[in-house]
């Protein structure tokens, strides 16, 4: 049967679990002192998804402000995009609207976007509503879901509902 690649790319600020994310879904480990990415890693996954076989061809950026002139090499032509912001860091998540404005202005038009709310295991210092998050991602038509790298909640989870979404 037909196997459908997909490009992805994930943004979001240094240290909000990227990486951390990717590592879950795509070899079921966790690292609790994980390097910081240098300018980008690529993984992928095959995923099937009701009868469809779906290969993710995955672009990890690096978060830190030095490499962010890269991220429009990963992000153009990819299909889908994961937003990333940590759930214990405000910050984070107003970088998020900074990230889906460019993305929304130099993506594909029918790009699917995915905002992920990541270390929801930190539940004791969370900072950012998940009512809000969910508002915002329903606003700008994006799929929405707290993760946890670490428990692994909803990780493989994100990657079947962009699978399902796509055009
Ligand atoms: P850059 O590569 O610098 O852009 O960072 P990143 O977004 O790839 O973050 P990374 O995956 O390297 O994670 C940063 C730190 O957060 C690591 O030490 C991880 O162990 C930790 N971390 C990642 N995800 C989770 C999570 O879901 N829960 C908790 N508690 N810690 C996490
Ligand atoms: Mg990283």
């Amino acid at each position: 049967m037909a196997v459908r690649e997909v490009k992805l790319c994930l943004l979001g600020d240094s240290g909000v679990g990227k990486s951390s994310i990717v590592m879950r879904f795509v070899k079921d480990t966790f690292k609790e002192q994980l390097e910081s990415t240098i300018g980008a890693s690529f993984m992928a996954k095959r995923l099937v998804v009701n009868d469809n076989t779906f290969l993710f061809q995955i672009w990890d950026t690096a978060g830190q402000e030095k490499y962010r002139a890269l991220a429009p090499m990963y992000y153009r032509g990819a299909e889908a995009a994961i937003v990333v912001y940590d759930v214990t860091r405000e910050p984070s998540f107003d970088s998020v609207k900074d990230w889906v404005k460019e993305l929304k202005r130099n993506g594909v038009s029918d790009m699917v976007i995915a905002i992920a709310g990541n270390k929801c295991d930190l539940e004791d210092l969370r900072e950012v509503n998940t009512k809000d998050a969910q508002e915002y991602s329903d606003n700008i038509g994006a799929i929405f879901t707290e993760t946890s790298a670490l428990t692994a909640v909803n990780v493989s989870e994100l990657f079947t509902s962009i699978a399902k979404k796509l055009p």
